[in-house]
């Protein structure tokens, strides 16, 4: 351990890594020590094809057992490993050293989420929120299995299919300035989500839904700053979707206002709004 409380690893060389390293510097949260924040300095063997999660596992394996983070799949595809590098919301397992590398590599847990130990977070609010909003298929009545499947052709697929991409990362959270500030915000990929069951020519849950996000603290919440759809991963554009519900409720209003008795509306409808 180095002054400061840095730790340094010494050595490490092979065939396959050289001299060159690289250093982290990464929050640390133990609540059974108090409630502040602090950082740890780490330096790891550096090379062009390691990732941040790369690093934090040599870290854990290799120097500190106990810095907690969360991740699975390692290749962009569960969402949970989602961290601030050098202050930015990413996926550490798709984010390379080298695009920081001879700086040093800040990791930090996600913004605007409680913090439950060093660098994972509490998704639970988001989890909430996505109960409230039903992204899952609402049917009034289902058809009998004997029926068979619920058939779409492609283009309807097409219809929804950008906005299903979602791996649940929260990095649109942890950049949206709306949510830092009002907590009760439905937030980016919520409402994404709730569109792309709106766009499903399978459901029947549109209006349902369009009045769960017409609230004070659904789409009309956001200012559309679009920082949520630069930091997406799997370009879900969750700034777009919100923009595109915003019309569909207004549209609704309107022609609940002209048809007090209602009008019938379909997922077409809806990819015209
Ligand atoms: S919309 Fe994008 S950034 Fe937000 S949770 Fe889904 S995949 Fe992650
Ligand atoms: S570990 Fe699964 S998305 Fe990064």
């Amino acid at each position: 351990m180095a002054a400061g409380g840095a730790k340094i690893l010494i050595g490490m060389k092979g065939p396959d890594v050289g001299d060159a390293t690289i250093g982290l510097k990464v929050a640390r949260y133990r609540p059974e020590h108090g409630p502040s924040l602090y950082f740890d300095d780490y330096q790891v063997p550096y090379r062009e094809d390691m990732v941040v999660l790369d690093a934090l596992n040599y870290i854990k394996d290799n120097i500190d057992g106990s810095v907690t983070y969360r991740w699975s799949c390692r290749m962009g595809v569960c969402g949970s490993c989602g961290m601030m590098v050098n202050y930015v919301p990413r996926l550490t397992c798709s984010t390379f050293l080298r695009e920081f590398y001879p700086r040093p590599v800040v990791v930090e847990p996600l913004e605007n989420f409680p913090v439950i130990r060093d660098l994972v977070v509490d998704m639970d609010d988001f989890l909430e929120k996505l109960r409230e909003l039903k992204p899952w298929i609402v049917r009034d009545h289902d058809s009998p299995i004997s029926s068979g499947e619920y058939l779409q052709t492609p283009e309807e697929v097409d219809r929804y299919q950008q906005f299903s991409m979602c791996i649940n990362c929260m990095l649109c959270y942890a950049a949206c300035p709306v949510y830092a500030k009002d907590p009760k915000f439905y937030g980016p990929a919520a409402l994404a989500l709730a569109h792309r069951y709106n766009l499903d020519s399978r459901d029947q849950g549109r209006d349902e839904r369009l009045e769960a996000v017409s609230v004070d603290w659904g789409v009309w919440d956001c200012t559309f700053v679009g920082e949520c759809s630069v930091v997406c991963p799997k370009d879900v554009d969750p700034a777009a979707a919100i923009q595109r519900s915003k019309v569909a409720a207004t549209t609704k209003t309107m022609m609940s206002m002209v048809w007090p008795f209602g009008v019938e509306r379909t997922a077409e409808d809806e990819r015209e709004a």
